[in-house]
Parts: structure tokens; sequence; C-alpha cells
């Protein structure tokens, strides 16, 4: 499924790539001329300020009452999930899950939780983090805060509505192809680093708490994520800041996306997220205490997250595979929906200046373990997933050094 839709990158020169899509969902050949890429408020990145057709909230649809959905959002008989959800399973009870790490243990120095967090940053680049220092109340109160805002009328959330160019604020699809097939979600995008991207004024003012909790887990997220990064670099047998370093050192940036899932008539037909593999560094996700529905792609099977209470849920994103040569891997995951319970998501996004070169890490490169990715900057990168919308993990499958090239 992952090779089906093949990108391919032709680097012409420094500043001026095209990106070829072949076998798209609908057989559709795209053209993307990027100068500048660098420099974001040109809005050069060849993503307009306008989606190309008239956005659906699925809010909307889920409060209308409908018996079924419609055709826009009902997958491919090969891409309906199969299985659904029973909303009352008790997370203990699952048989498999994800690898679990005490964050706490691994800073004072135990080593078999060292190997652990390592292990699954090779095998499933996923993991559930325990004692990780983000107090409950705190975790809680950014969720509740979320599911209040997404409880307003859809109208009073259109102010915020978001554009293709930025992505910043109320946004119901991701991917700019008309026609294409659309998940079941809405979602709110913000920035918290650099500072200078960092806008109060596209957060929600609704509930009045909101930003004020908001700028507070972001702050303690950052910190989180900084502590994963010194564990992950010294894992990989660098110098523990050398990730962070590669990240553009104090330069690097965060951002969220909340996720709303609204109850689905047919949960069978359609998912929550397509199959996606998260473009950037690590991803810190806060899952819904309440609802179960992210699955990790592993083998050849889906393995839905039982998230431990207060736990968060991290995985990590290409430009990890990349930077790591592909010791780390990326992991591809995707949302299901269920009829019976609404499901709220906060994934907060750990990732590089968006402007650098990212590209294999030198003290990982030798004659017998060659570059497997050519550099490219975050802004490049991501436009593949913002302009063609989730596709496995074909993108960076696809961004691959070429030998002899
Ligand atoms: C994402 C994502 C998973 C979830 O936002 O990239 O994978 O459980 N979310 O909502
Ligand atoms: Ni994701």
């Amino acid at each position: 499924m992952n090779n089906q839709d093949k990108i391919m990158i032709e680097k012409e020169t420094t500043d001026k790539i095209e990106i070829k899509s072949k076998n798209g969902l609908n057989e559709q050949e795209l053209e993307v001329k990027m100068d500048n890429m660098s420099d974001l408020n040109k809005t050069t990145n060849g993503l307009g300020e306008k989606w190309p057709e008239p956005i659906i909230r699925v809010q909307s649809l889920a409060e209308s009452n409908l018996a079924t959905v419609p055709d826009r959002f009902i997958k491919p008989p090969s891409q309906r999930p199969n299985e659904t959800i029973t909303i009352n399973n008790q997370p203990e009870a699952a048989a498999i899950n994800i690898p679990v790490v005490d964050l706490r243990s691994i800073l004072s120095g135990n080593q078999e939780e060292t190997e652990r967090i390592s292990e699954a940053c090779r095998e499933f680049g996923f993991f559930q983090v325990i004692n990780h220092g983000v107090r409950p109340e705190l975790m809680a109160a950014a969720r509740e805060a979320w599911r209040s805002f997404f409880h307003l009328p859809v109208e009073a959330k259109e102010a915020y509505s978001n554009s293709p160019s930025t992505y910043e604020g109320y946004g119901s699809r991701l991917g700019v192809e008309k026609g294409a097939l659309l998940d079941w979600n809405d979602y709110y995008f913000l920035n918290f680093l650099p500072l200078a991207l960092k806008d109060l004024n596209k957060w929600p003012s609704l509930p009045s708490n909101i930003r004020e909790v908001v700028d507070e887990y972001g702050e303690e997220l950052v910190k989180l994520g900084e502590s994963l990064m010194r564990i992950l670099s010294s894992n990989l047998g660098v110098n523990e800041e050398q990730l962070q370093e590669a990240f553009g050192g104090e330069d690097f940036s965060a951002c969220m996306r909340v996720n709303y899932y609204p109850k689905c008539p047919r949960p069978e037909l359609d998912l929550g997220l397509s199959p996606h593999s998260d473009p950037g560094g690590i991803t810190i996700l806060l899952p819904d205490d309440q609802v179960a529905g992210l699955q990790v792609h592993h083998g050849d099977t889906w393995i839905t997250v039982n998230a431990l209470p207060n736990a968060f849920v991290v995985n990590l994103g290409d430009q990890m595979q990349i930077l790591s040569n592909s010791i780390y891997k990326s992991s591809e995951h995707r949302v299901i929906v269920n009829s019976q319970k609404e499901r709220v998501s906060l994934a907060f996004f750990y990732n590089p200046k968006s402007d650098i070169p990212i590209q294999p890490l030198e003290q990982l490169i030798s004659s017998t373990n060659p570059p497997l990715y050519p550099p490219m900057s975050y802004d490049q990168y991501r436009l593949f997933i913002r302009t063609h919308g989730p596709r496995g993990k074909s993108y960076v499958e696809s961004h691959v050094s070429l030998v002899n090239g």
C-alpha cells in the first residue's frame, strides 16, 4: 500500500525543485515550483490562501444525524478499517500494546529502561511515556479546554478558519487536491515556536482559560521534547546535544494539531485520519482518556494503542528517520472512529528549524553506511503532506539518495 503513490523528486537546482505525483488517488499530475522557500511570509510555497473547494465541517455532518456518510468520506474497501472499536473495552485488557517507558527511570540512569526506549525507537518508532514530569491536572485542563472549544457552534469557530498556506487555525482537511477523499475529523493547528510565529490572536479566545492553559501546556511539552531529544541522541551513540544541534539548536520549532473526531454513523467506511507518518521530529500525543482510536502499523497488522492513564504517546517523525540514517523509524499510524463517542487528541510536534537542510548526522556516515537521504529543509519536506494529504510512509520512502545520481 505504501508504494502505491510514489512521489518522485528531481532536484533541478538548490532553490527550485519539481515534485511529480504518479498514480495519485485521482491520477492527477502536480507540479509545484518553489522559490525562496525559507521566506514563509511571502506565501511562495505554492500553496494558496484558499482551499480548492468549500470546506465541509465534520462536526456539522455529525450533528445532522445522517444515517450514513457522504460519498467523499467513503474509503475504497482496501483502505477501510477491518475492525471497529468497542468503546467499553478496558485499556488494561489489551493483549498487545506499544512499549511503555518510564522517563524518570531513564533520567536516573536505569540501563534497562534506556535499552527499552532505544529498542522502541528502532523497532516501532512509537512508545508511551510515563513519569514524564507534566502534571496530570495540566494535561486534563488542556484536553478539556479544547473539548469545550470544539463543542462551540461551528459558526463561532469559522472566524479561525485556516488556509493551506500556513495551516494555522480551524481546519477540516489536509491536502489541496480537488475531489480528494476526506477523513472524519476537524482540527486546530497552532504554532508555539519560533516565537515570531507564535500569535495568540490566531489561538481561540474561548473557553476563557484556553490561551493560558495551552501556553503553559506548550512550555511543558517543549521541556519534555528537549529531554527526549537528549536521550534519543545519546542512544544513537553520538553526543547528547547532536540531534538538537541538527534541529537548529535553540531555533527549533514547535506546533500543535488538536484533533476532534466526532461520532461517525458508519465508522467501518471511513477513517478519522488516514495512514501517515508525521513529517517532523518528535510527536508527543495526548490521547483521549476515554476513547481509543489510534492504531500503529507494525508488521502486517494495525495495533490499537491503549494509552495508560496520564501517559503520553510518543512517535518519531520522518526527520528522525532521516537524521538517524534510518536507525530510528518513523511510524505509520492512523485513527479509526466509532459511532458511540467523540474523541479529542492533542498532537504536539517538536520539529527542526524549518529552513535549514536536514540530512543524516555525519557521525553516523561511513563508507559502509552511506547517507540514505539527500538534504532537504523541513519547509520543503512538509509541502508533500500539505499538498497531497496523508499517504502512508510514501514521502520518506521516496526521499532517498540516488546512487550514481
Ligand atoms: C496526528 C495524529 C493521532 C491521534 O495528529 O498526526 O496522528 O490519535 N493523531 O489523533
Ligand atoms: Ni500523526
